[in-house]
């Protein structure tokens, strides 16, 4: 196991009628805030009024910016750092997903900084400032609510690109399972795949003895794997709702990380579909991750086979591990799809064309090679996508 330091201190308001202590919540970091949203989902199901009454109750103040979209723009986020000077505003409130977690987190560093927000994606600038960040999560998928990341799009150069600091982790979520009912189908299991992701990307590791969190992140993939068709079958079951949601972030808060190395490739690969082709993450990860597992099993066959054993239930085969590997991915895979989720380029609506292109922009951003259970050149990210073509 490596050595490691290990910090996750976002507050977690969990349960029925959280999101009504988000007023007192904030009130102990700033009265005077950026209130940041989405779409109109939150608008739609009342919950806005909710936060808006709490807020109000506890004398704070608030300034309004809705409309992030999801893949979040960095002319939004420039849109709310003018908005935070102009205003005096001090802290930031997400109502939301991923997306707007991730926006509100790319003001809270845009408002302290000199230059264009942009530089800290091209990692031309330090993250030395930064406003605190606050979360109602209404998706849980992408784990923002308690990670470090901002991952932010910029239609300009079509480039998606992530930038991580211990300065972004929120200072608390509210997390209301009952929230997440009005979720459609389709966003439920992109934001699961998303959530299994985030542990596979983890699991999947070249360092040894690592036995408490190989076993953290199987318990962890378990559960989704149990709780999503219930969820499917029943949008308003409360249990499984909360087994995906508190999943959600211990699968991205880096507990599960915690003295491993984990890989990332798949994510690398992935954000080149959602900058040009603006899919879901969660459903592009369907499809790239069964692909890049086809790619790299043999790198570490008994890894592939415990996967396949302990979180699906193949049968071990001592004389022939390599079967038992090979069906833990078509599990994988099979699961994605009765999930409703797209497994192949085809059915995301992506051609081959631009294939070189996303390998070439995958490995760019890592100095020629993407991943770390494998290294993959631009060569070995376009053969996984002829994979996840087919
Ligand atoms: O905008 P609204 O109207 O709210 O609609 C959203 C959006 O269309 C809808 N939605 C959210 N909550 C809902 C709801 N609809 C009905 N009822 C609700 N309760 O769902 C759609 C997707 O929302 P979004 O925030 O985009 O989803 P998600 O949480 O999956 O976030 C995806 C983004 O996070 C990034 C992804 O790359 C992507 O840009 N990631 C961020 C990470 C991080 N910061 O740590 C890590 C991840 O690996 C990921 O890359
Ligand atoms: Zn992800």
């Amino acid at each position: 196991m490596n050595d490691f330091s290990f910090s996750s201190p976002t507050k977690i308001i969990f349960g029925r009628g959280a999101e009504l202590r988000v007023g007192e919540e904030t009130a102990v970091f700033s009265k005077r805030i950026l209130l940041h949203s989405g779409g109109g989902s939150a608008e739609r199901s009342g919950l806005m009024d909710r936060v808006r009454s709490s807020l109000r109750a506890a004398g704070v103040e608030w300034v309004e910016l809705a409309g992030v979209k999801p893949n979040p723009r960095v002319d939004l986020v420039r849109e709310g750092v003018a908005l935070c000077r102009k205003e005096g505003l001090d802290f930031i409130l997400a109502v939301g997903g991923g997306s707007v977690i991730d926006s509100a987190k790319a003001i809270a560093l845009g408002v302290r900084y000199g230059g264009d927000v942009w530089d800290f994606y091209e990692y031309r600038a330090k993250a030395e400032s930064a406003l605190g960040v606050a979360v109602v999560l209404t998706i849980p998928a992408a784990g923002s609510e308690s990670s470090t990341s901002t991952v932010i799009s910029n239609g300009e150069l079509a480039l998606k690109r992530g930038f991580s600091s211990e300065l972004l982790r929120p200072r608390f979520a509210c997390m209301n399972p009952e929230l997440t009912f009005t979720l459609p189908a389709y966003q439920t299991a992109c934001g699961a795949a998303d959530i299994m992701a985030h542990v596979m990307e983890r699991y999947f590791t070249n360092v040894r003895n690592v036995g408490f969190t190989d076993r953290l992140c199987e318990a962890t993939l378990k559960t989704v794997i149990d709780s999503l068709p219930r969820v499917l079958a029943d949008p308003e079951d409360y249990d499984a709702r909360s087994q995906i949601m508190w999943a959600g972030s211990v699968a991205h808060n880096d507990l599960l990380g915690t003295g491993r190395e984990g890989c990332w490739g798949s994510h690398g690969i992935e954000h080149e579909l959602s900058a040009l082709y603006d899919v879901a993450h969660g459903a592009g990860l369907a499809a790239v991750f069964p692909a890049w597992m086809k790619y790299v099993w043999s790198h570490d066959i008994p890894r592939f086979a415990r996967f396949a054993t302990e979180v699906w239930g193949v049968e071990a085969d001592w004389e022939h591990p390599e079967r038992a590997a090979l069906e833990g991915i078509r599990r994988l895979e099979a699961f994605f799809a009765a999930s409703g989720l797209p497994v192949t380029l085809a059915e995301l609506g992506i051609p081959r064309d631009r294939i070189p292109e996303m390998a070439e922009k995958a490995v760019a951003k890592g100095g020629g090679t993407v991943g770390n259970f494998v290294k993959l050149s631009s060569s070995d990210v376009e053969r996984i996508l002829e994979l996840a073509s087919s």
